[in-house]
């Protein structure tokens, strides 16, 4: 049973809580993958605030949404997901707000269940603010546990072993004890946590599993906690992958938003940010702030500081950058050079090519060994439709030349520097369009008037 139908108000935003994202998921896909990889007979999520997008979003994956008109508190919520529990399965309760729990944290807390006892998934933390309390008796049984709002002194507010708000439990225990908790507290909501003093009342023993690692159980609430839980979840996925071998130079400053497939010797320099699903090669180097989404870069390729490539498929050895844009469907092949300042979009460019400094090429199919000159355009797009440009092998293109597309420079031409290219140019020609050069003999530069 997930819960995800609080009011978020702390977050301060229109967007329902759960969708918030984390490494570039929302809160709640990563809770449901770890409620997947437990294998349950079924899911259960309870949205109320936003139900409706959180089920368009997640409407298609096997899971019974249970709807919480009011967010009337978290008991109330999975009274509303028990309601037609039938047999008495082993019920596991995942707030949807504390996504970075892992199954085996889960798993140790289901092996726990023995019915029909209650057992609460609790941690240690430094800084407790924020977390219902867990209140033990002189035997160290847990008697209740004190949300923060309803704290009432300092001894109280002192103790350090909090919820984490997960629990498992048998499913009659709680169609018999969930009813029977009421909303007299600071916040008037029906707590959850009220269970374990009902247990108690009931004789049901409560059990207790301590999270050896805290920052597992990291709640998202506000802005600030949705930040410290990213880089939680940040410095695990940095681990993995330098786990694999992969050189990160500072895992406090990679963000990584999707998948990465990382062959040996890759290095990562600061601030570079992974997106969609990445493959990098043996011995690939990412320079600094630089942002990959959706990219497969071949063996030794280097891409250079402050790139930004989307969509982009290298053979080997190709050297990008710095300060390069690539997107959309991209291949260059071996060896392919793309300098500083230079914009690629939709094409594709032969083995050895090179566009070195400030150009723009869209829409292109380039061949072999071409050599594109500073400040050269394919014109691709005449306000209507967007036109090909085809450069055959062993071309050459002058600096500041446009190539008016729909058009085709054959193999080994030669564009001279300054070239308006409007017709398809034949192999091995030199093609220029220019005025003569006129200078003016005695010509005086204006001068300021003193
Ligand atoms: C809750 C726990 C607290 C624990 C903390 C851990 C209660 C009463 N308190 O506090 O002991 O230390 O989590 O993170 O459970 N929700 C609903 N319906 C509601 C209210 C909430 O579905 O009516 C959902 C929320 O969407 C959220 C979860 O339940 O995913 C927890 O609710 P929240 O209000 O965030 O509780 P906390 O104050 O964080
Ligand atoms: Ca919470």
């Amino acid at each position: 049973m997930v819960l995800a139908a609080g009011a978020g108000t702390r977050m301060r935003s229109s967007r329902p809580k759960v969708l918030h994202e984390l490494a570039g998921r929302p809160l709640l896909e990563w809770v449901l993958e770890t409620a997947r990889s437990l294998g349950p007979d079924e899911i259960r999520v309870v949205t109320g605030v936003g139900g409706g997008e959180i089920r368009s979003r997640f409407g298609e994956s096997g899971i019974r949404f249970v709807d919480q008109p009011e967010p009337l508190g978290t008991a109330h919520a999975l009274g509303l997901a028990v309601v037609d529990v039938t047999g008495d399965p082993s019920v596991l309760v995942l707030y949807g707000d504390v996504p970075l729990l892992e199954a085996d944290d889960c798993k140790r807390l289901l092996e726990a269940v023995e019915q029909p006892a209650l057992t609460l998934l609790t941690m240690e933390r430094m800084d407790p603010c924020g977390y219902g309390r867990i209140i033990r008796d002189e035997h160290g049984q847990v008697r209740r546990v004190v949300e923060e709002a309803d704290l009432s002194d300092d001894t109280m507010r002192a103790i350090r072993e909090v919820n984490t708000g997960i629990l498992a439990c048998s499913g009659q225990l709680l169609t018999r004890l969930l009813p029977r908790i009421g909303k007299r507290n600071a916040q008037g909501e029906f707590y959850l946590t009220d269970l374990v003093e009902e247990a108690f009342r009931d004789g049901v023993p409560v059990h207790t599993r301590l999270l050896r690692c805290p920052e597992k159980a990291q709640g998202v609430n506000s802005a600030s906690d949705l930040a410290t839980a990213e880089r939680i979840l940040q410095t695990r996925l940095a681990g993995a992958l330098m786990r694999q071998g992969v050189r990160i130079r500072d895992p406090a400053r990679f963000d990584l938003r999707g998948s990465v497939e990382a062959a040996s010797d890759v290095e990562l320099d600061v601030g570079v940010i992974l997106e969609g699903r990445i493959r990098l090669g043996p011995g690939v180097r990412i320079g600094p702030y630089s942002i990959l989404r959706d990219v497969s870069l071949g063996e030794g390729t280097e891409v250079l500081s402050h790139c930004v490539l989307e969509g982009v498929e290298t053979g080997n050895h190709v050297r990008i950058g710095p300060f390069a844009r690539i997107r959309s469907s991209t291949r260059l092949h071996h060896h392919v050079r793309i300098g500083n300042f230079v914009e690629v979009k939709n094409s594709r460019l032969g083995e050895s090519s090179k566009a070195n400094h400030l150009a723009y090429i869209g829409d292109a199919e380039i061949g072999d060994d071409v050599n594109l000159g500073a400040g050269v355009i394919t014109v691709n797009y005449d306000g209507a439709e967007k036109h090909v440009t085809v450069i055959e092998d062993g071309v050459f293109v002058g600096c500041d030349s446009q190539l008016i597309a729909p058009v085709r420079l054959g193999h080994g031409s030669f564009i001279a520097a300054g070239t308006t290219v409007v017709r398809d140019t034949p192999p091995d020609q030199l093609t220029l369009s220019r005025n003569d050069q006129k200078n003016i003999p005695h010509w005086k530069r204006p001068g300021k008037k003193s």
